[in-house]
């Protein structure tokens, strides 16, 4: 059997020992969105600790665990803290997470994340609804043998956020009073945040927010077929933008301060997306 999917099964059967609960939904929480798990109805919580074999983030402020519960009657496993390429990981652990919330049942992956604001109408503290996204910068996660149990060797990635979960999050953000922007995410490695050459770059191969995650997680889970939605907090102009030089500390501020109207749009958009599902 292929290594990367060996893992998979082993992570998954580790799982499936401690719970049997069927997720419909997969959240992954961005900086700043870290404590909403504990927010909602919780019926199991697995530390990535206890996962034989499983990536375990090293970055401050990021919790590393799965939350399994409802938010009102919609199952949803969250990952409350994820992993990142930076981190020196591979692409297929940094993507593990993912494959496996789909293998325990997940259709739907909702993702955020903090990102940096390249487009001009950007301030921080806005969110904008993810539409497209660059990975370019990263390396694929699905670079070695096709695991042909997940997916096809050569999937299509021409629309990775799914037009209809994007038309209910519009919904929901208009029902909920935000002014909620749009546009592409791009991804680069980090750890450093970019020169104002590189954010200059970004602009003009049509980004409109940078960050550190997420396309890559996106990539894997349209391999698997999963609808996918995304969301970033704006938490602070990238460099060149902003006159500021960036730090770790001022985005997580950023990020904490815009979470709690961050927070009542999920709860929001999930319980559509529950509705959603129910009806097929
Ligand atoms: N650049 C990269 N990643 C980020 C940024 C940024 O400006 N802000 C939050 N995550």
């Amino acid at each position: 059997m292929n290594m990367v999917y060996e893992k998979l099964q082993k992570c998954y059967q580790s799982v499936r020992q401690k719970t049997e609960f069927q997720p419909q939904i997969a959240l992954v929480l961005g900086s700043g969105l870290g404590d909403y798990a504990d927010t909602i109805q919780i019926e199991k919580v697995i530390s990535y600790h206890d996962i034989e074999g499983f990536p375990v983030s090293t970055v401050q402020g990021h919790k590393g665990r799965f939350v399994f519960g409802y938010v009102g009657n919609v199952p949803v496993v969250i990952m409350q803290g994820r992993v990142h390429y930076y981190e020196g990981y591979s692409m297929q652990d940094v993507v593990l997470p993912i494959r496996l919330m789909k293998l325990l049942g997940a259709e739907v992956l909702f993702l955020t994340n903090a990102a940096g604001g390249i487009c001009e109408q950007f301030h921080p503290g806005d969110f904008m609804m993810i539409t497209d996204q660059i990975s370019s910068f990263v390396p694929s996660p699905l670079i070695g043998n096709n695991i042909e149990e997940l997916g096809p060797r050569f999937p299509d990635m021409s629309e990775i956020y799914d037009r209809v979960l994007c038309n209910l999050i519009r919904e929901s953000a208009k029902d909920v009073g935000i002014d909620l922007k749009e546009g592409t995410y791009i991804q680069l490695t980090g750890p450093d945040f970019e020169s104002p050459a590189e954010i200059k770059m970004c602009k003009i191969i049509g980004g409109s927010a940078v960050g550190m995650s997420t396309a890559c997680e996106a990539v894997a889970a349209n391999h698997m077929g999963m609808k996918i939605c995304g969301i970033s907090c704006i938490s602070n102009l990238a460099a060149g933008i902003s006159k500021q030089p960036l730090s770790h500390k001022d985005v997580q501020e950023m990020a904490d301060k815009a979470a709690p109207v961050f927070k009542k749009l999920v709860t929001d958009i999930i319980l559509r997306m529950g509705n959603k599902l129910k009806k097929g």
